[in-house]
Order: C-alpha cells, then structure tokens, then sequence
C-alpha cells in the first residue's frame, strides 16, 4: 500500500473527482480528510471510506476562509498528526456570457478556485517545513492550457499552475514538491445543469477527443496517485494534461483540412 502511514487532505473532496480521490488514497493505506464546503456531502464520503474499512475525518471547510482552513489543518494534526499530503481541488466554475459577466461572480470563479488554492498550500507549508517533506498536488484544468470557456475560471486554473511552480522551486530545497494535473472533461456532478439543458453533451463532446470519449473522474487517479507517491520522488513543479488526448491536438481540424484531397488527386 504506496500511502500507509500517510495522511492526506482532498478540498471538495465530497463530489465528483475529489470523492473518487478520498477514496483512491484511503484504499492504498491513507489517512484521509475529506474537506467540503458542503457538510453533508464531506460526511457521507467519510462514512463511506469508514464503511470500505479505511480511515477518514470529514471537514465542513470553506477553502476561500482562512480560519475555515487553519481549522482544517488543525482537525488533521489532531486526529492524525500531521499533513503529509495536500490536493487542491475544491474549483468553481460559473457559466456566463463573458460581457455580462459580473465582478462578483468573477471574483468568487476566482477566489474559490485560486485564492482557495492559496490559502490551503501556506497553511499545510509552515508543517511541511518544519517536517522537511511533503507533497502538494494542484487539480488544474485543459482550460489553463487554451480556451474551453468559463473565462474566471481558466484564469484562474492557469494561476494555479504558475503557483505550482513558484511553490515547486521555492520549496523544493526543503523537500516539498508540487505538481499540477489538468483532466479533460469529467463525467461528475459538476456537469449536471449543463446536461439538464443539453442531455447528450458528453455524446457530442467525445468526437473532440482523440481517445474518444469524455473522461471518468477514475481516469484522473493513476496520474494522481502517481505523482503524490515516492515514485515521483524526482518529479516537482511539473504539469501533466490527463485529458484524452484533447490538448495534444485537433484531429477534427485536421480532417477539415484533407477533405475532398481524394476527389481532386
Ligand atoms: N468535471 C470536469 O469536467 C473537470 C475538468 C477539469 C478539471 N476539473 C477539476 O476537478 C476538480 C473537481 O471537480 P468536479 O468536477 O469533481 O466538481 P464537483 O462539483 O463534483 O465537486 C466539487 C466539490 O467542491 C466543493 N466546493 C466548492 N466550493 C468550495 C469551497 N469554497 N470550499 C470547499 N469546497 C468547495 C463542492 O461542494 C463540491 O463537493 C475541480 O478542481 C475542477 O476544476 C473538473
């Protein structure tokens, strides 16, 4: 078990993505706290580690709070002792027009998603520091990487990975690393308004993507699992598309361009 003896902290850890984590890095051997804004939603998932025979603490935190987060690492050394691992992926994502796009609802894209990412890596740091190890890991997205929409949120997402690589070089001497992971579409809850307006959204967005289909939140744990672990011991301030292929590039643009080649030759 590549995580005994390791306690790790997933924000949003009780939907979607962060869920499958929890539950990813409680299998292997950790100690997992599952932090969410929403109280319900960090509870059931820790019942659920607890019922798979793992162990867990679930935290009502909200990441953009700092005393929120502050309590957060707290709960953690006092249940298990210390923060071996934190992943930052409690994210917002607001769709709206860009021109009518609010300052508000802006800020909070931003705020949730990048300020959040913030506070939780200063506040696990000071104990990382003082322990000479540890490991952060960034849930990212393709739209740090080009223009897939939710223009607050991308900034923000690509504020991330620039953060993961200040952290990575700044921290690396004290034994710290920090990578990032930026998935392709995930089939989550985070999805459900948009496909209670357009049911088959990820029928028509799987033509985009090389490996073709969308992707499941499990597609993302090999890769992070991976990179949180000893075997990525010499892997510090990297990024790493886990995206079906979407970012490497564009195969219906490519056949656009050869259509009708064989009729003219
Ligand atoms: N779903 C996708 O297609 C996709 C694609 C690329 C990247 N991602 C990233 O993966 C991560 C997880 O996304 P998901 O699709 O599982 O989303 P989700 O909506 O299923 O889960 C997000 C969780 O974060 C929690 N959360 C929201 N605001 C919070 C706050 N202020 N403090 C603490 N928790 C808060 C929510 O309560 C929820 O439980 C995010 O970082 C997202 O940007 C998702």
């Amino acid at each position: 078990m590549r995580f005994e003896d390791r306690v790790v902290i997933v924000t949003g850890g009780g939907s979607g993505l962060g869920r499958i984590l929890a539950h990813s890095f409680a299998a292997e051997g950790a100690a997992v706290v599952v932090a969410d804004i929403a109280r319900g939603r960090a509870g059931a998932v820790a019942e659920e580690i607890f019922d798979a025979g793992g162990d867990s603490l679930a935290q009502t935190t909200d990441v953009t709070d700092a005393s929120d987060v502050r309590a957060m690492v707290e709960a953690t050394r006092e249940a298990f002792g210390q923060v071996d691992i934190l992943v930052n992926n409690a994210a917002k994502a607001t769709d709206e027009d860009f021109l009518s796009l609010g300052g508000e609802t802006w800020d909070e894209d931003v705020t949730v998603t990048l300020k959040g990412t913030f506070l939780c890596s200063q506040t696990v740091l000071v104990d990382m520091v003082e322990n000479g190890s540890g490991v952060i890991l960034n849930i990212s997205s393709v739209n740090a990487l080009g223009y897939y929409g939710n223009e607050a949120y991308s900034a923000a997402k690509a504020g991330i990975l620039n953060l993961t690589r200040s952290l990575a070089v700044r921290y690396g001497p004290a034994g710290i690393r920090v990578n990032a992971i930026a998935p392709g579409t995930l089939r989550t809850p985070a999805w459900e308004q948009r496909r209670e307006k357009n049911s088959d959204v990820f029928e028509r967005l799987r033509r985009w993507y090389p490996l073709g289909r969308v992707g499941e939140p499990e597609d993302v744990v090999g890769a992070a699992l991976f990179l949180a672990s000893d075997e990525a011991a010499w892997i510090t301030g990297a990024v790493l598309p886990v995206d079906g292929g979407l970012t490497a590039g564009n195969m219906l643009m490519m056949e656009e361009m050869i259509k009708g080649q064989g009729e003219q030759s």
